[in-house]
């Protein structure tokens, strides 16, 4: 089984759309408090205006065989994206710099989970990220439910740092360099 990993440009997010659905779609699925919040987001909705306000973004395509099974999802945004009027991600003050790094959208899909395709683009993000050397913060946010991505993110070096909106939403933290990749194997 071959897999690549593509990088893909902004004007072709595209490939993304159905990955995208399904995310949303799993993270419902998994929800246990306020499931009906995710019948609005979709790829539409969530991935594209994150692109289009983000300063940078990093997206990244596993495909097997041409199909892709799995994308990554990362950007770098203004801290006071996440201060929004009906919920704030973060403690605003415990970043030091303007700008902050988000894993923003993770998906492998069914079948191909547990194979070390997460791993390999967990990695390709976090060097992503700290090919920029002014923003020292990073960010995830794990939707209720969804404990194996929780603990994933933990393994990697993420710690947890807040609830948003009564724990629709878990934010968990790290400090540039704080992640170090381990070996992979795909
Ligand atoms: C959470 C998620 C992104 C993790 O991706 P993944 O590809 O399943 O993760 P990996 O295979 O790299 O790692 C998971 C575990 O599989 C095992 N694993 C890793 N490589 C392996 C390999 N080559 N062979 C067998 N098992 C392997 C390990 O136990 C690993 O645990 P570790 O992190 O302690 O090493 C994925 O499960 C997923 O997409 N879930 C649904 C959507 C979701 O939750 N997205 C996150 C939203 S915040």
């Amino acid at each position: 089984m071959e897999i690549t990993y593509e990088i893909v440009k902004d004007d072709e997010i595209e490939c993304c759309r159905e990955l995208c659905n399904k995310l949303m779609k799993f993270q419902k699925s998994m929800a246990h408090f306020r499931p009906e919040l995710f019948d609005s987001m979709s790829f539409e909705s969530r991935m594209i205006p994150a692109v289009q306000r983000s300063t940078h973004n990093f997206t990244v395509v596993a495909k097997i065989d041409g199909k892709a099974v799995a994308y990554v999802y990362s950007n770098i945004a203004p801290k006071e994206t996440y201060d929004m009027d009906f919920a704030t991600f973060f403690d605003l003050d415990t970043v030091a710099g303007e700008e902050v790094g988000c894993l923003a959208n993770f998906y492998i899909d069914e079948g191909y989970r547990d194979l070390g395709i997460g791993s390999k683009l967990f990695n390709m993000s976090m060097e992503w990220l700290d090919s920029y050397r002014e923003v020292e913060d990073y960010f995830v946010f794990v939707s209720n439910g969804n404990d194996k991505a929780l603990e994933f993110y933990k393994r990697k070096g993420f710690v947890y740092s807040n609830e948003v909106l009564d724990g629709f939403i878990t934010t968990l933290h790290s400090k540039k360099g704080a992640i170090v990749p381990k070996k992979e194997s795909v």
